[in-house]
């Protein structure tokens, strides 16, 4: 099948063996599938987005526990939903989210848009969501592609080129529009996301159980490794961290980042970038006076860690310090004492999560 016919194709009998094979994979069970509403769709295709499936599942759970209606939602504070979403990454979704569940209380009567243009309007959502929310949600027939769509249609179109290239991408968005039927257009959507997961991956896909199989000019060609081309390596900034493990009759001490900025609104062990000319000891000692107000000796070393992000690599160290002086949270918008079986259900952005995990295995203060 060339990419020319792909555009013009409407659903015939094999892209329905996409569909029958939809039906019987295991992901019917999703949570978002087995309980269906437009905020449910919303939560979920924000949650989804750069994150995978069984991450996102447990986060849904207590998303849809504390948040059960977007004027649930819409009522609480950010820091709520920043700290229900901490862990999970990309923290803009969840103001995002929050700031879209306000819009359509204030502008939309509490009722999620049908039309894909008035959703495009609300924080957050973009083309794929909109057309996740249009096409699940409201059983519009608008195409999405995501990284799954993307391979998938790159694959049986045989394209080659790099496709996060604006040309290929618009490309390929067109192609999806050509595709996507009046009939089921969610259960379509979510079909060539699937198979994209689960048989058509980057790396040995699986082309004995894809129903496309037979249309695809990847699989006839044997050009499936190499489509999509590799991502050119990225360097990844170093970023050198260093906090202060504080303890208070068993409890350590945690603060929160400040609103706006990077990991806004999220928990750390209170801390922050080394400074060059300085050891980290020394780094930390001034961070913690800049930040807290707070004399503070950095005693040991009791737990490190890499993290890799992205565009960084983070590389956080953990010292036990004796301390003096009145905390003030100068930098940061609040402070806590929290015992250490309390941490997990504190918000810490995802390094600090891991520190806690690693001194959780030699306790700061043991
Ligand atoms: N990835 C993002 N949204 C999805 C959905 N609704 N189904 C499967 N994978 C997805």
């Amino acid at each position: 099948m060339s990419l020319k016919e792909g555009a013009r194709l409407k659903p015939g009998t094999r892209w329905s063996e996409l569909l029958a094979w939809y039906r019987r994979n295991p992901r019917q069970n999703l949570p978002w599938r087995k309980r269906k509403s437009p905020y449910r769709t919303l939560v979920s295709e924000l949650m989804l987005q750069q994150t995978q499936v069984e991450q996102v599942i447990p986060y849904y759970h207590r998303f849809l526990k504390r948040f059960p209606t977007l004027e649930a939602l819409a009522r609480a504070p950010l820091s709520e939903v920043l700290d229900l979403w901490a862990g999970l990454g990309y923290y803009s979704r969840a103001r995002n989210l929050h700031a879209c569940a306000r819009q359509v209380m204030a502008r939309h009567g509490g009722a999620l848009p049908e039309a894909p243009k008035e959703l495009l309007r609300l924080p957050g959502i973009g083309r794929y969501t909109a057309g996740a929310i249009g096409s699940i949600a409201f059983s519009k027939p608008v195409p999405l592609v995501d990284g799954n769509v993307t391979r998938v249609l790159c694959r049986v179109f045989g394209i080659r080129e790099d496709p996060r290239g604006p040309a290929v991408a618009k490309r390929l968005w067109s192609v999806a529009a050509g595709l996507v039927p009046k009939r089921n257009p969610g259960d379509f959507n979510q079909a060539l996301m699937d198979l994209g997961a689960l048989v058509c991956a980057p790396k040995s896909p699986q082309c004995g159980r894809c129903p496309l199989r037979s249309d695809c000019l990847a699989y006839r060609k044997g050009w499936q490794e190499a489509i999509p081309p590799p991502k050119k390596a990225i360097p990844r900034k170093k970023i050198r961290y260093v906090c202060g493990i504080l303890t208070k009759n068993g409890s350590v001490l945690v603060a929160r980042r400040p609103f706006t900025g990077l990991l806004g609104g999220l928990w750390e062990f209170p801390g922050g970038e080394e400074f060059p000319e300085l050891s980290k000891t020394e780094s930390l000692r001034r961070l913690l006076k800049e930040k807290l107000g707070l004399e503070a000796e950095p005693r040991k070393m009791t737990c490190r860690l890499k993290q890799l992000l992205t565009h960084r690599e983070l590389q956080i160290a953990g010292f036990a310090c004796a301390w003096s002086g009145r905390l003030k949270p100068r930098w940061y918008d609040e402070i806590r004492w929290v015992k250490k079986t309390g941490l997990p259900r504190v918000g810490l952005t995802a390094g600090m999560r891991r520190l806690a995990a690693v001194m959780a295995g030699r306790g700061p203060d043991s």
